[in-house]
């Protein structure tokens, strides 16, 4: 796997490497300072007065939970935040009318005997792929605090490329709108959602982990198999990622070699327009539909600030 550190790269150029597995690595800029500053004063306020790295220590679970339901659909549809979130792509040179992104999430990776499921779900070994993202989908990962290597986000590099035996073809996005995500406040102690996984056993190491600094963001396709790694130290990493596709590529149907998917659905018309925040045209999402909508939702909706907003992959 190839690393690619502050090259420089423009959008085009990154994406071309991403798609061939290769990883690239910002620094934090000004403006990915301000979203991690904005994402600070929230987290802060809703833990308050608790340092919330060590809010756990203080709280019960169920109470962590409750902040948790409310604290991440406010910071996703806070106004400032898909501001701040075109700022950071403007920044990186992204084409406003070409490029897309979708809402940012807000993750907390707790230490693994306290809670690893539902809200503060621990991921498995995954790729975004097979959960109904676009092959051209860019992932974009940025710690608000600084971290540890054994509380990060593994990739595993040797299975780049390399069809793994999974159960995708349980998996509609539609159907995941309209029961798993509202689901996430609930499953407690055990996440029993229906999600993919790999179907055969699999030699995740080496694993490699990038550690960067608090507004710093690792930028990888969404066909890198990876997962969260089980937070064995005391305190907790809180992070945002956030998804990016080209509008050219997606219709060019261009992006990261991937044929072990057989999800149906796509999150296509999750993604806004940069400039205006216009919708994914819909011909194009539907050119990409392959499940039946069914008794399934498109576009998730949540229901007041009562719902989380967890995405998949
Ligand atoms: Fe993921």
């Amino acid at each position: 796997m190839d690393v690619h550190i502050d090259v420089g790269y423009s959008p085009d150029k990154m994406r071309t490497r991403i798609y061939r597995g290769e990883i690239v690595i910002l620094s934090a800029t000004p403006a990915t300072k301000a979203l991690v500053d904005h994402a600070r004063a929230l987290i802060e306020a809703a833990f308050a007065p608790h340092d919330p790295r060590h809010a756990h220590e203080h709280l019960s679970v169920a109470e962590c939970v409750e902040i948790l339901t409310r604290l991440k659909p406010h910071f996703i549809h806070h106004a400032d935040t898909q501001k701040l979130l075109r700022q950071v792509l403007l920044e990186y040179g992204c084409d406003p009318q070409k490029t897309y992104q979708d809402v940012p999430r807000l993750r907390v990776a707790y230490p693994s005997n306290f809670l690893t499921s539902g809200i503060a779900y621990a991921h498995h070994v995954h790729r975004d792929t097979w959960f109904s993202a676009p092959k051209s989908q860019i992932n974009w990962w940025m710690p608000i605090y600084q971290f540890l290597p054994e509380q990060g986000m593994a990739f595993h590099p040797q299975y780049w490329n390399r069809s793994i035996a999974n159960d995708s073809d349980q998996f509609n996005y539609y159907q995941w709108n309209a029961v798993g995500r509202k689901n996430a406040a609930k499953e407690i102690g055990k996440d029993t959602r229906a999600q993919p996984h790999p179907q055969e056993p699999l030699n995740l190491e080496p694993q490699v982990c990038f550690v960067v600094p608090p507004g710093g963001t690792i930028v990888f396709s969404a066909a890198q198999l990876h997962s969260t790694i089980p937070n064995s130290t005391d305190w907790s990493r809180w992070s945002i990622d956030f998804r990016t596709v080209d509008i050219d590529d997606v219709v060019a149907r261009t992006g990261a070699p991937t044929d072990d998917s057989r999800c149906t659905g796509t999150s296509l018309r999750d993604f806004k327009r940069m400039a205006d925040f216009a919708p994914m045209p819909e011909e194009i999402a539907e050119s990409y539909d392959t499940g039946l909508l069914g008794a399934g939702v498109a576009v998730y909706r949540p229901e007041a600030n009562l719902l989380t907003e967890e995405s998949v992959g």
